[in-house]
């Protein structure tokens, strides 16, 4: 007989990995035995792509060559194209990328291929028409195009151009990139884990990536941030109204998104570097509205119910001060996820097993069969 399963695998070691680790007694996070402090601001997110995809933190040389093979791979293809005026017509954003992510395998020569050297090229490809993909779509939504990227713009610097429709200014550049790093990656979160359970069935990685895409958008996990910017456009009376919303929500045993984690017992060490770029960017925008509601917020949330913020808390002001439309906000989680989804795929199919659990039955037993007329 099975034993109880913990419920939501909580503290379940599911798989092994070097990607990342996670101590969140202390609230560290780590790339690859990089810390994520020593990275965040000072790595751009091309290197921690190349850091997670490809093992290393790249020399200039290596940087070059992959920020090359970004820039070439920035196209969407004819059946994502095609697909697209369908898919605005309804539904949320990240419904909408999750069948655009889908439709770029039609056109990924090494689609069904998922050796080693087919991986790494996708993955590259993946991480490269992510943001090609969210823009596309958000022009064609608001019946526009989206300005073409310029070579002397990163991923991040992109991204901004193409959603804003403005050059970003650098520092604004900068801070976005920053944000793509500190959503990189983070050991086995729901959608990383979906990613890895489909791989391991030897699934191609459009397959996994698709999957990662519908656990994302959930609030419980990706949909946070955006949730988040909803709840604080809903509190009435701004900063002063704070409080007695968040006591109504805890005593109707409600729940606060970006609060909370499975593994962090202390603060998200992202949070940490969040919360910093959210109120540079409330200073530098004059607009500190946003800013001091999150940290009244967090404030009396610790207070009533000793929690902390995570990734995704302070991630909303950022992005919204950063001109980013709020239902895009967990379509910009997977720009930056990507990177980390696409590593653990190529992790998963160099050492795989099925991933198969068993599982605790509670149903009824010894049941007597009869006919449909006796029933
Ligand atoms: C991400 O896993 C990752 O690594 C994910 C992520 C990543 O980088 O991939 O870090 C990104 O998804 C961050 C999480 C974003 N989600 C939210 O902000 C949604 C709000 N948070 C909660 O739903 C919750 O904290 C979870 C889902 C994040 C974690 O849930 P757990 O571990 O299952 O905890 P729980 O729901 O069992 O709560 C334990 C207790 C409960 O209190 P009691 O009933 O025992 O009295 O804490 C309370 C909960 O009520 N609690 C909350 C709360 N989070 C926990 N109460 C109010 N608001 C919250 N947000």
């Amino acid at each position: 007989m099975a034993d109880k399963p913990a419920r939501g695998l909580a503290d379940v070691v599911a798989a092994s990995t070097a990607l990342s680790d996670v101590d969140g007694v202390a609230g560290r996070l780590y790339y690859r035995g990089y810390d994520i402090h020593d990275l965040a601001g000072r790595t751009s997110f091309e290197e921690c792509v190349h850091l997670l995809v490809r093992g290393t933190l790249p020399t200039t040389a290596e940087l070059d060559t992959l920020v090359a093979e970004l820039a070439e791979a920035r196209t969407i293809g004819a059946s994502a194209q095609a697909v697209l005026p369908h898919v605005i017509r309804s539904g949320t954003p990240m419904e909408a990328l999750r069948t655009l992510v889908s439709a770029l395998s039609v056109d990924d020569p090494d689609a069904s291929d998922s050796g080693a050297e087919a991986n790494q090229r996708k993955a590259v490809r993946l991480v490269a028409q992510m943001p090609m993909l969210v823009a596309t779509y958000h022009a064609a939504r608001t019946g526009g195009a989206a300005p073409d990227p310029v070579v002397d713009l990163g991923i991040a610097g992109n991204f901004l151009l193409q959603i804003t429709g403005s050059r970003p200014s650098p520092r604004a550049a900068e801070i976005f990139d920053e944000c793509l790093v500190l959503h990189a990656d983070h050991t086995m979160n729901a959608s990383t884990f979906t990613a890895r359970v489909v791989a391991a069935t030897l699934s191609d990685m459009h397959s996994a990536i698709t999957a990662a895409m519908g656990a994302l958008r959930g609030p419980l996990h990706g949909g946070a941030n955006e949730a988040v910017m909803k709840t604080m456009q809903s509190i009435d009376g701004g900063v002063d109204g704070v409080e007695a919303y968040v006591r109504q929500t805890l005593d109707a045993h409600g729940k606060l998104m970006g609060f909370g984690h499975r593994v962090y017992k202390t603060e998200d060490p992202r949070a940490t570097h969040l919360r910093r770029i959210s109120e540079e960017l409330a200073d530098s925008t004059g607009d500190r509205g946003y800013y001091k509601m999150s940290r009244r917020m967090e404030e009396v949330v610790f207070d009533v119910k000793g929690l902390y913020p995570n990734v995704d808390f302070f991630a909303a002001s950022v992005y919204h001060y950063l001109g980013i439309p709020t239902d895009l906000f967990t379509p910009v989680f997977a720009v930056s996820r990507m990177s980390g989804w696409t590593a653990h795929v190529i992790e998963q199919h160099l050492d795989n097993r099925l991933i198969r659990p068993d599982s605790e039955y509670i149903g009824e037993r010894d049941q007597k069969w009869v006919p449909i007329e006796e029933r």
